[in-house]
């Protein structure tokens, strides 16, 4: 079954949920275009989280996802902490930033029982959630109202493991996708394989709906995902230039320039690997280290570091988050680009 069908929406594209650089504008957007439009919550505070579901039900009257990550999260670890800290004590130094005031704090919460809560006075239709599944207990709360439940597999194991605990479809989320790979059964990055190698062999292993994710940035790319028999395609980094998202202005010129060509695989953002245009950080400390704290928890030490970049202009720090494929980002509203995405 498509997506078409299997969401009630016109179109078989969903823009991905896209933790800090969109809130519930570009959702609606895209929902209002035919597409399903998602909200990324990881980062958003019960309170935040309901008034960007306010939005979103006051302005489309059509299916939307809202998209959670449901990691364990990692107790602080003091001397992984002050290693991190001291690997870097020279930036801290360049930008001339106290290290006294740097605060600890984790940046990204899991899905929990007050979620659940919250969304259950909304009932949004579909929830997406992002390193697996939440405890089968709040899985089940969520079906509760009628909500189809989706989630990202980047391997076939992971894959059969979703389906096998209440999936109601899944997300192939291939290697060129931009933002953080939702590997959860192994992080073993040797594990990873790219879209055109992922998708045809979670087809065949699972029942449920397959969704493509990762390098699909025009409507050649969405055909070929539906030809080798995805049920649709959830796009991420093409989106990241339509007016409606919150893309800062050093990430929109990056995304403009050569040096979108170049991404890797990182964990030093936030201690789990993503994808991101490749800096300075990544050359001069290893795109994959061990020096991070564990998810989420190495994200504050750089927030100062990232504010200080940004303030000054300076794009050879902040993380600038884009899969392999960005040469499908339009300065265009979004649901002109969810259009194209789908035009024959
Ligand atoms: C800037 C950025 C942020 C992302 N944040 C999230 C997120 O919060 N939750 C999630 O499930 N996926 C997130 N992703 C991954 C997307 O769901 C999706 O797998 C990816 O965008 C597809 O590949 P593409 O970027 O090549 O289109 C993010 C991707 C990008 C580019």
């Amino acid at each position: 079954m498509n997506i078409q069908e299997f969401f009630g929406i016109e179109l078989p594209v969903i823009q991905a949920p896209m933790a800090g650089v969109q809130a519930s504008a570009l959702a609606i957007a895209v929902s209002n275009a035919g597409g399903m439009g998602s909200l990324p919550c990881a980062m958003l505070t019960i309170e935040s989280l309901r008034a960007e579901l306010q939005a979103i039900t006051a302005q489309t009257q059509r299916p939307y996802n809202v998209n959670f990550f449901c990691h364990t999260p990692s107790a602080p670890d003091a001397a992984r902490e002050a290693k991190w800290r001291a690997v870097l004590a020279p930036y801290y130094a360049e930008f001339g930033i106290d290290p006294a005031s740097v605060q600890a704090g984790s940046g990204r919460a899991p899905f929990s029982s007050e979620h659940a809560e919250l969304l259950a006075t909304f009932r949004p239709p579909v929830v997406s959630f992002h390193f697996g599944l939440p405890a089968p207990a709040l899985v089940q709360r969520v079906k509760s109202w009628g909500a189809k439940v989706i989630a990202s597999a980047t391997t076939v194991a992971e894959a059969r493991w979703l389906e096998a605990n209440g999936a109601d479809a899944i997300i192939a989320q291939g290697l060129e996708a931009g933002g953080h790979r939702g590997l959860f059964l192994s992080d073993d990055l040797t594990t990873q394989v790219g879209t055109l190698a992922l998708l045809p062999q979670v087809l065949r292993a699972v029942r449920v709906p397959v969704i493509a994710a990762g390098g699909i940035a025009d409507a050649q790319g969405v055909k070929a995902a539906l030809a080798l028999g995805a049920a649709g395609v959830q796009v991420g980094t093409s989106y990241l230039l339509c007016p409606e998202a919150t893309t800062t202005a050093l990430h929109r010129a990056a995304l403009q320039s050569d040096r979108a060509e170049h991404t890797a695989l990182t964990n030093l953002i936030t201690g789990r690997p993503a994808r991101g245009m490749y800096n300075r950080l990544m050359r001069e400390l290893g795109a994959l280290s061990d020096a991070p704290p564990a998810f989420p928890l190495a994200t504050s030490a750089l927030m100062p570091l990232k504010a200080a970049a940004e303030k000054l202009g300076r794009d050879d720090f902040p993380t600038l988050w884009a899969g392999q494929n960005a040469s499908g980002c339009r300065e265009i509203p979004a649901a002109e680009l969810t259009r194209q995405l789908a035009s024959t």
